[in-house]
């Protein structure tokens, strides 16, 4: 091994991830992401974007309590408003990091910004001595660096450097760039800015074409020293580079880079299958590192050979990126104590005692239903019963369903609906329809089911089957999360849940958009 540099990873799961259409989280999902990012020792968490919303403060502000081993960022354009904002928002922090950001290239400059080049100059500069005001730990990105002009980057760098940012980072924000391409920009920038030895370059790369992840790699080969990057490549339309592909790439071909990430890649398994829960975005089988194919051998040449030796076709380990074979964690004779410390193991902290016997009860339930439980059934519990949803307005309490062939299948339903309890009734095409269709005779939401997706959590027809249900109403859309091992309850328990988050009022801003 030759590595001799630190790379650091950034991750933006939680603020670039969540730009996915679709993928939104609420604060305690965003908190149990951060946990299990700093239990893979990601170095810095950038937790979201404090001046969008109430929600987006208080979610940086939520992680930045709970996280003591990770640095802390939060997103600010350029403005002095932002900057308190996140500045705010990061006081509770151990360790936190402004990351304030403006347009340099000419069509955003024009277009978007309306601003002459010598105005974004000054208004950095400003905004990262504002910043500095708050934290010594400042990161500048010029916007669409990629397909901005190097000489003005090259002048902007400096300016910033001097103002106090000690990571700049280069974004191609629309995901233009050729690795070949963007590696030298890279390059040249560290080599021309006279004082770019007081700032660690970094990347942030989106996937449009497909190249996220080699761009990210060429820049590190180039000097690059911190890559920003997310769980499942999430992010923003194409996505922006996958966390999994960067660190692996660079763990297994330590003979290449002369550097290295000090994460726990054990972690990065457990970590991908929890965004995906979360989010409701899952995980194509083929996808590398995390995809449910990735480490499989169908043909038979192969398996002769992995089985003679494991590096014929094999050049990492399944084990080091946490593919292990489910652990029977717990079961029906387990206690309180045994579950909650399985849960706090999980980074799972319970808001109160309430919390926890509601969720240890559903968890007698399973264990009723199943004998073993793993780790993943207690991460789709709680992520299902959502312990500390603040506003829980609906709850189920009880479903019947009648199906059977050549019938038109029926769901009777009774919820809970803010104390009181609701009865409907619904016909549908099969029994999951029916059973929506009921839910929506009490709710009366009139949202629009976007995705239904039903995944099993273990193997074996007695596992949890978890599902996504994803609403949108009025240009909102959330996720709600269900799992069970009968998948029509699952299924009701994901739509309730769906609609309790629809219920929360939230407004978010876009970072890229202004429109704040
Ligand atoms: O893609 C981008 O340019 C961004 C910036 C805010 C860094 O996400
Ligand atoms: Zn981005």
């Amino acid at each position: 091994m030759n590595a001799t540099e630190k790379l650091i990873i950034f991750d933006t799961t939680l603020r670039d991830g969540e730009q996915s259409p679709g993928a939104s989280m609420t604060k305690d999902e965003k908190v149990r992401i951060a946990k299990s990012l700093e239990r893979m020792r990601v170095d810095v968490i950038e937790a979201g974007f404090p001046i969008a919303s109430p929600g987006d403060f208080e979610s940086v502000q939520a992680v930045a309590r709970s996280i003591k081993d990770s640095t802390v960022c939060g997103l600010a354009r350029a403005l002095d408003k932002d900057i308190d904002r996140a500045g705010e928002a990061l006081k509770p922090a151990k360790s936190g990091r402004i990351h304030t950001f403006i347009a340099t290239s000419p069509i955003h400059m024009q277009a978007k910004l309306r601003m002459q080049p010598e105005q974004v100059l000054e208004q950095a500069v400003r905004a990262v001595k504002r910043a500095r005001e708050y934290t010594d730990n400042v990161e500048f990105s010029p916007e669409d660096a990629g397909r901005s002009e190097i000489d003005f980057l090259c002048r902007i760098i400096e300016a910033v450097i001097d103002a106090g940012a000690n990571t700049i980072n280069i974004p191609d924000t629309v995901g233009y760039n050729i690795p070949q391409q963007f590696g030298e920009l890279i390059r040249q920038l560290i080599e021309r800015v006279p004082n770019s030895d007081k700032a660690v370059f970094s990347v942030h790369c989106h996937n449009d074409l497909g190249l996220a992840v080699s761009n990210s790699l060429a820049s590190v080969l180039n000097g690059a020293r911190q890559v920003e990057c997310t769980i499942n490549g999430l992010g923003e339309r194409a996505g922006n580079a996958s966390l999994e592909e960067v660190v692996m790439a660079v763990r297994t071909r330590q003979d290449f880079f002369t550097c290295d990430t000090t994460l726990d890649t054990t972690q990065i398994v457990p970590c991908s299958r929890l965004v995906a829960g979360i989010t409701g975005f899952p995980v194509q089988p083929n996808k590398a590192i995390v995809g449910a194919n990735a480490f499989a051998h169908e043909s038979g040449i192969h398996q002769d050979g992995v089985l003679k030796s494991r590096e014929t076709y094999e050049i990492m380990r399944a084990q080091d990126v946490g593919w292990s074979d489910n652990r029977m964690v717990l079961g029906k004779h387990s206690g309180r104590n045994a579950f909650r410390s399985r849960a706090q193991e999980l980074g799972v902290e319970f808001a109160s005692e309430e919390d926890l016997n509601e969720t240890f009860s559903r968890f007698k339930d399973l264990a009723d239903k199943k004998h073993e439980i793993f780790d993943e059934d207690i991460q789709a519990l709680i992520t299902e019963t959502g312990f500390s949803a603040e506003n829980e307005h609906y709850k189920l309490v009880s479903l019947k369903v009648c199906s059977e062939t050549g019938e038109t299948p029926n769901a009777s339903i009774t919820l809970l609906a803010d104390g009181a309890e609701k009865h409907g009734s619904a016909s549908g095409g099969g029994p999951v329809d029916a059973a929506f269709k009921a839910i929506e005779m009490i709710a009366e939401s009139n949202a629009q089911l976007q995705l239904y997706s039903v995944n099993n959590i273990t193997s074996g027809t007695d596992s949890q089957g978890e599902v996504t249900v994803r609403l949108e109403k009025a240009g909102r859309i959330v996720n709600g999360q269900g799992a069970d091992t009968d998948i029509v309850i699952a299924s009701a328990n994901a739509y309730v849940n769906a609609l309790n988050k629809l219920i929360t009022p939230a407004r978010r801003a876009h970072p890229q958009l202004g429109d704040v």
